[in-house]
């Protein structure tokens, strides 16, 4: 039985396979519509999202599977003092696999240990969101043909963002991939990315602190928020938040087939006039969190379609 905790739980090769699989899905999706009947998911969210709990409800409803769970940990035993050990114990009696999110990091590794069902990182406070990584990567190879040769910024909160952490994890293991760090001084990314991901591996990087000092030379460009939820005090928060805008004008600067990524929700970091333009791909990436949750919830099932 495997878990996935972090996008390196999956090969290269793994990870070509359920990309693969996830544009096979995309195209042929009647092909997959029965293959998880009978199959439950559990979605334990200790967490609010709308796009990663509603995208693995979605995936396993196309895949003909249902789906039961708790959407704030208010509404769950949490609130009476429940482990995530006891509780994942109890779900491995209700459901097939699960996905969770928890604002304590390594949350869901401690419910992988006491599971006899799958267990997916759904977010783990400021550390990992595999699943978000997946998303990512489907994206950029669906619409840009390649992971590897371009250069990459990564804009907004890249201390807290884990997001941001998977990605980078993700990125360094294909050929050619340059990064640009673009944050305000005190969002910078953590000491442990930084050094312990991208210095040991020998990673091409540079750090930024204006986003029009890097824009003219990306491939892509991911966007993300400010963690609100993860400051410490409001006023830095609000000190924080508008840092950085995305808009026409800035657009301008940019590549003609530079794209834009966000993994979502979005604050006021992209301005909606930018939505328009085509190389503004985060609804796109969206979607495509459907087609590779599918592929990753047929590749922990072992199930296989003919
Ligand atoms: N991208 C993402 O994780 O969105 P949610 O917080 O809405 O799940």
């Amino acid at each position: 039985m495997r878990h996935l905790m972090n996008p390196l739980d999956l090969s290269v090769e793994e990870l070509d396979q359920l990309l693969d699989l996830a544009n096979d899905i995309e195209a042929h999706p009647s092909r997959y519509a029965h293959s998880c009947e009978g199959k439950k998911l559990a979605t334990l969210f200790y967490e609010p999202s709308t796009r990663t709990r509603l995208s693995f409800e979605a995936a396993m409803l196309n895949l003909g599977g249902s789906v039961l769970g708790f959407s704030s940990a208010d509404s769950s035993s949490a609130a009476k003092g429940e482990s995530v050990s006891d509780t994942i114990r109890v779900i491995s009696c209700y459901a097939d696999i699960c996905a969770m999110r928890h604002p304590k990091e390594g949350a869901p590794l401690v419910a992988s240990m006491k599971s006899s069902i799958p267990v997916i990182n759904a977010g783990d406070g400021g550390h990992q969101h595999p699943t978000q990584t997946l998303t990512d990567l489907l994206t950029i190879r669906s619409l840009k043909g390649r992971l590897g040769d371009f250069t990459i910024g990564l804009c907004g909160d890249l201390k807290f963002g884990r997001t941001v952490h998977s990605l980078i994890q993700a990125l360094i293991r294909y050929q050619n991939v340059h990064f640009v760090l673009i944050s305000p001084e005190e969002l910078r990314l953590p000491d442990s990315i930084r050094d312990g991901v991208l210095r040991k591996n020998n990673q091409v990087f540079r750090e930024e602190v204006r986003l029009e000092d890097a824009i003219p030379e990306l491939d892509l460009l991911y966007m993300t928020r400010v963690q609100r939820e993860r400051f410490f005090n409001e006023e830095d928060y609000i000190r924080m938040k508008d840092f950085y805008i995305l808009d026409r004008e800035k657009m301008k600067l940019a590549k003609e087939d530079m794209l834009v990524l966000h993994p979502l929700p979005r604050v006021n970091e992209i301005s909606t006039e930018v939505d328009d333009d085509p190389r503004a791909v985060y609804f796109k990436q969206a979607q495509y969190g459907v087609y590779v949750r599918m592929a990753l919830i047929l590749t922990l099932l072992e199930v296989k379609v003919c």
